[in-house]
């Protein structure tokens, strides 16, 4: 397949699970989601950001079918909907190595048994030269797993922030087109995943104030051109005050009455 075009050699390289019905067990996906990856091609290296999930494996894996090599699979977050198909990347490139943060190193070498010699850790606000391309590492812990950090390319002003401003929908446009639609996806997204860290995701959204961003790619659900167009929806979405707090918990409360009542009452 395809990669899908980005900005100049900056492509969407993810899967889209239109059918996923529950997360983690619990979390009902309505709209179902999708897993982005993205490939950054610099003038001197290569860097996959993120995988997809293992049961997409093999749709994600087409798209790098034409790419020759990867030097660097950033990985942002340990969760397996990310990371799950860094086995088969490492093994159809076998000089790639893992981009993590010290404790993310620790959760997928346990995770998914990678050895040490496949890792290079990155500190706070490290970088990386990928010629012509410069990644930035941001450490954002509990976001919602202790190990996360974000992406950010400079000289393209994206940033890519993994679980962190994503939304659950399954869709075929690669930017937000419904402010609507995604503030729902939003709002749905950040009261059962994100709420339990609202101290954190506040610090963090207090951290990337301040980076020119043009675009947010993240891992689930569209991306957004420019921070205060049509991202507001999604930050807005990501915010807690008096207000948001109480829809986040109604939707809380009407997804674990939605579980249970799929466990009684379905034969
Ligand atoms: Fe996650
Ligand atoms: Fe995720």
């Amino acid at each position: 397949m395809k990669a899908r075009q980005i900005k100049t050699n900056v492509y969407w390289v993810g899967a889209i699970d239109w059918d996923r019905r529950l997360f983690d067990a619990l979390i009902p996906l309505p709209d179902g989601t999708s897993y982005n990856a993205y490939l950054v091609r610099g003038s001197q290296k290569v860097a996959l950001i993120d995988t997809v999930d293992p049961s997409m494996a093999k749709t994600f894996m087409t798209y790098l079918e034409d790419i020759p090599v990867i030097d660097y699979v950033i990985a942002n977050h340990a969760e397996q909907d990310h990371s799950g198909s860094i086995p088969q990347v490492l093994a159809k490139y076998p000089d790639a190595k893992v981009v993590a943060t010290p404790k993310c190193q620790d959760m997928l070498a346990a995770l998914l048994l990678i050895s040490e010699d496949r890792f290079i850790t990155v500190s706070d606000g490290e970088t990386l030269s990928l010629g012509d391309k410069t990644l930035e590492f941001i450490h954002a812990p509990w976001v919602h797993w202790p190990e996360t950090m974000l992406t950010y390319l400079r000289e393209d002003k994206i940033l890519f922030p993994c679980d962190f401003l994503g939304s659950h929908l399954a869709t075929t446009d690669l930017y937000v087109r419904d402010g609507g639609q995604i503030y729902e996806a939003a709002k749905r997204y950040y009261a059962e995943i994100m709420m339990p860290f609202q101290t954190n995701i506040q610090k963090n959204l207090e951290k990337i104030k301040d980076y020119a961003i043009d675009i947010i790619a993240p891992s689930h659900g569209p991306c957004t051109i420019g921070l205060n167009l049509s991202c507001k929806p999604i930050i807005a979405g990501h915010s807690t005050n008096h207000k948001t707090l109480w829809s986040c918990l109604i939707f809380l409360c009407m997804a674990v009455l939605k579980k249970w009542w799929n466990i009684l009452w379905e034969p």
